[in-house]
């Protein structure tokens, strides 16, 4: 299936992205969870899949040696690019990916993350076989998006296919790519006023596994 419909969502969102502060506070606590169930080391090299603007790249880079940016959007990778000169950061690439059968750089990574990404991919399993081989022996993956919820989560649901996921059939997906030592927490909730007036919460959780 093609990722023309998410491209030209996420160009035409990039200008604004960072401008909305519910973003930056699910980045901050799923990087805050990350870092309390992933062993990070300062020597480590790491992978964020669907990136974005960076607001996890550049939350997660003071406690890794660099991190590869991957995303399908141009102006996503364009505004991470601005912030990246702006504060003359050199250990950030940025990869553009055309597709989701993209070549990744295989065996490179010791951390794989990818945040509220999995739900703007019409097969997650695909997506976490592709991922496995970009990490080395002992390296972890780490997976943050929304639980399941009623469909409200998008006002436009343009490129969405899932509405949101049990952890539980991520966890399964992760098993048969073959992870180990895969937990599941809770990293954020969302909130959101409703049409009754009263505030909706979508959770957010973290998957976390390691190969071995
Ligand atoms: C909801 S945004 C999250 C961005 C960032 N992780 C964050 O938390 O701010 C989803 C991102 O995934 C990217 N994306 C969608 N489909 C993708 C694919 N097949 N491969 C790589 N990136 C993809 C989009 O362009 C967008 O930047």
């Amino acid at each position: 299936m093609t990722t023309e419909p998410n491209r030209i969502r996420f160009d035409c969102l990039a200008a604004d992205w960072d401008a909305n502060p519910g973003r930056i506070a699910l980045t901050q606590a799923v990087v805050a969870t990350l870092r309390k169930s992933v062993p990070l080391r300062p020597d480590m090299k790491a992978l964020d899949f669907g990136a974005g603007t960076g607001l996890v790249t550049l939350g997660l880079l003071p406690y890794v040696a660099g991190i590869t940016a991957v995303d399908t959007s141009g102006e996503m990778l364009r505004v991470l690019g601005g912030k990246l000169a702006a504060a003359q950061i050199t250990n950030v690439n940025s990869l553009l990916c055309e597709s989701n059968h993209t070549p990744l750089p295989p065996g490179e990574f010791d951390l794989v993350v990818s945040s509220m990404v999995m739900h703007h991919l019409p097969d997650v399993s695909q997506m976490i076989h592709r991922l496995r081989p970009c990490l080395r022996p002992g390296g972890w993956i780490a997976l943050a998006d929304l639980e399941s919820e009623d469909g409200t989560f998008h006002a436009d649901s343009t490129g969405v296919y899932h509405h949101g996921f049990a952890p539980e059939i991520i966890c399964g997906w992760l098993r048969e790519a073959g992870f180990v030592d895969i937990a599941v927490c809770e990293a954020h909730r969302i909130l959101r006023p409703s049409a009754d007036g009263r505030t909706r919460e979508y959770p957010v959780f973290l998957v976390t596994g390691r190969v071995d």
